[in-house]
């Protein structure tokens, strides 16, 4: 390499600390940076009054049951919007949500036959004829009226079978709703069954099976 070489690697290195420079300085000049003594924006503007009371009707209980983790993490999309559900002005005035209806009204126009089919989902574990085997459960002959944990020859889990009581209707709704909710432990490998109506046709079901004199929950007088 001769010097006209090294001049040339000069003057690149000469111009691009030029540039970098001139162009900070000018930067500078054409965009003014001033530091206000505070801070634009103060938390308080941040933070918005949370409803509670909302926040924890719209949090599922637990993730136990069909559908709650979409439910959670549809809550948490709302929340990061910044859209935790805020009081609405006429909350007070507005009419309230009529309440879902009981179990008596439901079992009234259940009906068996639906009931028969959805128990198609219990039939890997369970049989519903007289006399049937036992499988993963118990044989469900019967099963409303009869003492929670007490057919014969099944190995039953520690929970439900110290379980005090036996199967009423209201009892077999709590536990097919939420199994591991309505009676912690037990060893029953169902997330249970969502909708009222539906669980009042499985126990429409249910009682057609050798259960006739068990007394149904009579329906409520609406309000
Ligand atoms: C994956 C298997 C499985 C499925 C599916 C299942 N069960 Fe069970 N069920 C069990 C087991 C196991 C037990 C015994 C639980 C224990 O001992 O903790 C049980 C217990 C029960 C009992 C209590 C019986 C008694 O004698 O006290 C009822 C009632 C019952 N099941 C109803 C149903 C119904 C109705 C369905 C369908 C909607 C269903 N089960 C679906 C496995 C299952």
């Amino acid at each position: 390499m001769d010097g006209w070489e090294w001049t040339k690697i000069g003057a690149a290195v000469g111009m691009a600390l030029v540039v970098a420079l001139g162009g900070g300085w000018l930067a500078d000049r054409l965009v003014g940076v001033s530091y206000p003594g505070s801070p634009a924006y103060k938390p308080a503007d941040l933070a918005q009054p949370v409803d509670l009371a909302a926040l924890q009707r719209s949090w599922p209980a637990g993730l136990n049951e069909p559908g709650d983790h979409n439910r959670l993490a549809g809550f948490m999309r709302v929340v990061d919007r910044g859209g935790v559900p805020l009081p609405s002005a006429d909350a007070a005035t507005a009419t309230p949500a009529a309440p879902p209806p009981d179990l008596g009204t439901l079992l009234a126009s259940a009906d068996p036959a639906r009931g028969k089919s959805a128990a198609g989902v219990c039939a890997s574990c369970h049989t519903f004829e007289q006399g049937g085997a036992d499988r993963t459960g118990p044989n469900l002959w019967g099963v409303v009226g009869r003492d929670v944990g007490s057919h014969g020859g099944f190995a039953y889990s520690q929970a439900i079978g110290t379980h005090p009581g036996n199967w009423t209707y209201e009892e077999l709704d709590r536990y097919l709703a939420s199994p591991a909710r309505a009676i912690p432990g037990n060893k029953m490998a169902f997330a249970g069954i969502r909708r009222p109506q539906d669980r009042a046709n499985l126990l429409a079901y249910l009682g057609s099976l050798g259960s006739a004199g068990v007394p149904r929950p009579a329906p409520k007088a609406a309000p």
